[in-house]
């Protein structure tokens, strides 16, 4: 029997509306296996914890998630309680910082059957690969002078070992698919960093002869995205580009709500970590309403990281056959509860 230990944080909002059905997803999923077992260990992290203690997680937090072979997370923020970068800084981005998660792989695809804002959506199928732990997404900076005469500085940092890391990444996915990449530039406006962005593009591309590439600025490549979708394989994005782009990869599947996202550890040294795109929606938490497809979609994607593919297909088969069926939240077009939707992809799987 194999034990999967999951260091789970549903984090805040939503995130505990959403969290508990993907576990019993994965237990039973675990059960029509056989011989693969979940070992669950909940953390509290989130804003009441650092309302209560001061800090977003325990002291020794860190080293208590790293003893798990993943971290599974709903969402984090509640700007009422926590200013959001002090709790997304303290929490989510602290994580994919320490356990060195460099890689942000998240895809979008057509649903058949769920109400999206495009007309009619040819058939795409693509993965954005987002560096995941610098680039516009740095502390190097800061606020000074006062009144009229206040500045703020932000410096983008990027480096040749994780941008380059990015694009190997981004190569070998779309050499084991469809065998293009598009780089996620701005080198008409950002003046250092994106002319050094495409020029490791340019020297990774020459190691993949098979594989195609084409670069396009961020703004024209969001239109193209929303007009022509299935145009795109693979997309390597920086940091912001690729958080921008993947919101938007969500809304054209039809809803931020169903979007899910791994965020890889490639040297082995820590946990890797799985959370849905979207955020704690404070709008409609305890409604019961939130989609539950985006964290039960990221259960899948963790499963085909630990070699489970055959399971992660049967999660992914039991999600459309459910959409195909009409079963699904409002913000898809459907009347039915998270519970409902939970419910129905769990009553599907065997
Ligand atoms: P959001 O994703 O929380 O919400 C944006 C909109 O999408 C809202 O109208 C919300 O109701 C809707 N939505 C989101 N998830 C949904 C779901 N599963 N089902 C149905 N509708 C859904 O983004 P935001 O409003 O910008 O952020 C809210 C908070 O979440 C902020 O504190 C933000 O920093 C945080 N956030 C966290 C993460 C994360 O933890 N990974 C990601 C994004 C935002
Ligand atoms: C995401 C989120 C985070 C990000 C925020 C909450 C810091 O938007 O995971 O997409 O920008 O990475
Ligand atoms: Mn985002």
């Amino acid at each position: 029997m194999k034990t999967i230990k999951l260091a789970v944080i549903p984090g805040d909002g939503i995130g505990h509306e959403v969290v508990p059905g993907a576990l019993g997803i994965l237990e039973r999923l675990g059960e029509i296996h056989g011989g693969l077992k979940f070992e669950f260990e909940h953390f509290d992290y989130g804003c009441d914890h650092y309302l209560q203690h001061g800090d977003m997680m325990a002291p020794d937090g860190l080293e208590r998630l790293s003893q798990n072979d993943a971290v599974f997370l709903g969402a984090v923020g509640d700007a009422n309680k926590v200013p959001d970068h002090i709790s997304l800084w303290g929490l989510l981005i602290k994580i994919r910082r320490e356990f060195q998660q460099e890689i942000n792989v998240r895809p979008a695809k057509v649903f058949e059957g769920i109400r999206s804002p495009l007309a009619n959506p040819k058939d795409f199928d693509l993965m954005v690969v987002r560096e995941n732990s610098e680039g516009e997404y740095s502390s190097v900076g800061g606020r000074m002078f006062h009144e009229e005469h206040e500045i703020a500085i932000q410096s983008s940092v990027f480096s040749k070992r994780a941008t380059s890391q990015a694009m190997h990444y981004a190569f070998d996915l779309a050499a084991s698919r469809g065998k293009m990449v598009t780089s996620a530039t701005k080198s008409n406006g950002i003046y250092h960093a994106m002319p050094f962005w495409d020029d490791v593009f340019k020297e990774i591309s020459s190691d993949y002869p098979d594989v195609s590439t084409t670069s396009e600025h961020i703004d024209a490549l969001s239109a193209s995205f929303v007009t022509r979708p299935e145009r795109y394989d693979v997309i390597v994005a920086s940091n912001l580009f690729g958080d921008i782009l993947t919101d938007i990869g969500a809304a054209i599947m039809g809803s931020i709500g169903i979007a899910p996202s791994a965020n890889l550890n490639l040297n082995g040294k820590y946990p890797s970590m799985f959370e849905p795109v979207h955020g704690s929606a404070p709008d409609i938490v305890g409604k019961g309403i939130a989609n539950p497809v985006g964290q039960i979609w990221t259960a899948k994607m963790m499963l085909d990281h630990f070699g489970y593919t055959e399971l992660g297909s049967k999660l992914l088969q039991a999600i459309e056959d459910t959409f195909r069926e009409g079963i699904m939240t409002s913000d898809i077009g459907g009347s039915a509860s998270t519970h409902e939707v939970t419910t129905s992809i769990l009553d599907k799987l065997q």
